[in-house]
């Protein structure tokens, strides 16, 4: 059983995403720890709460300094012990020494086509309003592994969506949602819980079959 933590800050709708696919049977041998939240009034809270989820709150505003909450990030980290850490829309930097702690075991999932709009700065809506200015034809939404740096790790899935005429960031970050990161999520959580990719020389390899 893949025990994981999800880490959210907002809306929560990719934590509903994985809520309604394991209620579906369509990821299959995990169970949600906890979820943590660095926004006390994040939706995703209540999300947890009404599945019986453990809910907590995480802010680096409640500590002295960056160095402080990174500690105490870590330390609570380790003692829920998770074999994965879902990021499904965690606007806040993942500490060093979590990274170090959990590699190859922290997943993220970004709102474009890695390597385009990603990177430091590139998160919520400001990744479709870059894409709409670009004027891409086509945008997506990439799930990966996380490691030291910003959306630099290995790809474990990507999914691509069209730009139509006459979207509004809004419109195209909902699309992407929809059409992308619901469904590679869950799919990526689903692989790992049974064994379906593995990370080798930095690049995630996909078996046909659990291995
Ligand atoms: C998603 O677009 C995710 O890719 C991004 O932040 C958004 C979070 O949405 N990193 P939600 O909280 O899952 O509704």
């Amino acid at each position: 059983m893949l025990k994981i933590v999800v880490c959210v800050s907002g809306g929560g709708t990719n934590l509903q995403a994985i809520l309604d696919a394991i209620d579906g049977g369509r990821i299959t041998n995990t169970q949600i720890l906890a979820v943590i939240s660095n926004n006390a009034g994040a939706k995703a809270l209540e999300r947890a709460a009404g599945h019986g989820i453990p809910g907590i709150l995480m802010s680096p505003k409640d500590y002295p300094d960056r160095a402080a909450f990174n500690r105490a990030f870590t330390e609570e980290m380790c003692r829920l012990a998770p074999d994965l850490i879902v990021l499904a829309g965690f606007l806040v930097r993942i500490p060093q020494e979590m990274v170090a702690k959990f590699s190859n075991r922290i997943v993220n999932i970004h709102p474009s086509l890695i390597p385009s709009f990603c990177g430091v700065g590139y998160y919520g809506l400001t990744v479709h309003e870059k894409a709409l200015e670009r004027g891409v034809k086509v945008t997506g939404a990439t799930v990966h592994f996380v490691n030291e740096g910003m959306d630099e790790g290995p790809i474990i899935a990507q999914k691509a969506v069209e730009v139509l005429e006459g979207d509004t960031p809004e419109i195209l970050q909902r699309r992407v949602m929809e059409q992308a990161e619901w469904v590679l999520l869950p799919q990526a959580i689903d692989d790992i819980a049974n064994g379906r990719i593995f990370v080798e020389n930095g690049k995630v390899i996909r078996t046909g079959k659990a291995r």
